[in-house]
């Protein structure tokens, strides 16, 4: 077979600027050991996230230029809502800042106290919107999910008997809706599949529970449903997001995935006194209805963004380039988890690095080991991020430790992901030099973005 080809050709380029081991060494420590904290002229590969980073199409651009800032009832937002439309069939389409602002309106509206949102695996914006909000976000995801080594084609699937019996513990009207997030990127950006969704579905019906996509990356989900689950190979990407949405009665979605935007997001749903709900808030927190916190151009850009993800070429090239990471580390005997996910490639810090238990954050230890070897940023998914503070003071941890190394959409090329293998290859086999950390502070509340630690 030849080589897979990034299915582009660039016409702008970006300097990156380079520095020396020495310099990222005190980078690193003025940033309090989290990347989050370094600028990023100081990156050389940004793996931070593949969120708000990909690279625009030539046509993406040409609808900047064509973006109309009207007010109210700009063309950009008619655009919009069909695009949005013509893939989840939804009829009430809510443009929002970007994906937590979705959240924030839906889970101000059917959140509070003594009531339950159930996940395949919340993302920590949602997980805290929920919070926020008085209720409780629970995770159901599927045993294999849990277990970084196993390579099965669904790792993202929501445990089915477990979510029934939650709703039947706790009682369906304290459930106002439940969510399945595509991919579950908290979990390894592993997909799920079409037939879990519509069981997931299934289960919702019979206790009169409505059923939200996070849909962030549904393309790259649609693209592993049909390489992978019997009955799709001959679908096309639309096809298969067309039924994964004929399931849901409503949709957040953060535009900066899977739509190729640098920001942009919405939240969709079939029910009208909720949109009406919704668009009200929206007014007070983002804007009116047809811009809801973005300009007309960003609309636009969504709008084309949408179209140019679900072509087959991109998402062949997209989920085999990430594969293509993860085979070389698998190939050298770094532990991550398999099979590669959709957007990035996580690390498995637990077996990593055996010997520092999780309330030393071994994936800090990690995160800091690859800014120093090669200036790759990436982030941590493990206690750092999900960790809880129990009575006593003593953290509860999540069930894994993870290295989170996001791929950015059409950024970067074959030759910049050679050297990220080198470099996590290299930082592996010096893995006995890394010591763990210690919070020198800590915010109440999503507390990865600001921690600031010191060496144990
Ligand atoms: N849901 C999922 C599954 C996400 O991955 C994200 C963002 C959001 C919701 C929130 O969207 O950032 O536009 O407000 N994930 C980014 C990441 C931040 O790096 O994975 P947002």
């Amino acid at each position: 077979m030849r080589t897979i080809i990034e299915p582009f050709k660039i016409k702008s380029v970006e300097p990156i600027r380079f520095t020396t081991k020495k310099e990222r060494e005190i980078i690193l420590k003025d940033a309090g050991y989290n990347p989050f904290l370094i600028h990023s002229d100081d990156v050389l590969i940004d793996l931070l996230t593949d969120s708000g980073t990909s690279a625009m199409s030539a046509a993406q651009w040409a609808g900047i230029m064509q973006g109309d800032e009207s007010y109210a009832g700009s063309r950009s937002f008619y655009r919009f809502e069909e695009a949005i439309r013509k893939i989840t069939g939804m009829k009430f389409i809510i443009p929002t800042h970007q994906g937590r602002a979705a959240e924030k309106i839906l889970f101000s509206i059917v959140g509070g106290k003594g009531k339950y949102f159930p996940n395949n695996t919340h993302f920590d914006t949602t997980r805290a919107n929920i919070e926020f909000s008085g209720a409780e976000a629970d995770d159901f995801l599927n045993e294999i999910g849990k277990h970084p080594e196993i390579r099965a084609d669904f790792k993202g699937n929501m445990d089915i008997q477990k979510l029934e019996k939650f709703i039947q513990e706790k009682g369906k009207e304290n459930i106002p809706l439940c969510m399945i997030t595509i991919t579950n990127n908290s979990g390894g950006g592993q997909p799920v599949s079409m037939q879990n969704i519509r069981e997931t579905k299934e289960v919702c019906t019979k206790y009169g529970i409505p059923l939200f996509i996070d849909a962030c990356r549904f393309a790259e989900n649609a693209y592993f449903i049909k390489t992978r689950e019997a009955g799709y190979e001959h679908k096309s990407p639309l096809e298969i997001a067309k039924e994964i949405f004929s399931y849901a009665d409503g949709v957040t979605m953060s535009a900066k995935k899977d739509a190729l935007v640098n920001i942009g997001g919405f939240l969709a749903m079939q029910d009208e006194r909720l949109a009406t709900q919704c668009r009200n808030l929206l007014i007070v927190t983002e804007g009116f209805p047809t811009y809801g916190g973005l300009a007309g151009r960003d609309l636009e850009a969504v709008a084309q963004g949408l179209e140019e993800v679900l072509d087959e070429n991109y998402l062949h090239y997209r989920i085999r380039s990430v594969a293509y990471l993860g085979d070389k580390l698998v190939a050298a005997g770094v532990p991550i988890i398999e099979p590669p996910g959709g957007h990035a490639i996580y690390l498995d810090a637990k077996r990593f690095l055996p010997e520092i238990p999780p309330h030393q954050f071994p994936g800090q230890a990690i995160v800091c080991a690859l800014y120093i070897e090669g200036g790759i940023r990436s982030v941590e998914i493990g206690s750092v991020m999900f960790g809880k503070n129990d009575e006593n003071g003593n953290m509860i941890s999540p069930p894994m430790e993870l290295v989170r190394l996001a791929i950015p959409r059409r950024v970067y090329t074959q030759s910049h992901i050679d050297y990220v293998s080198e470099v996590v290859i290299e930082t592996f086999k010096q893995r006995e030099k890394m010591r763990g950390f210690k919070f020198t502070y800590e915010a109440p509340m999503l507390r990865h973005f600001t921690a600031r630690f010191e060496h144990i």
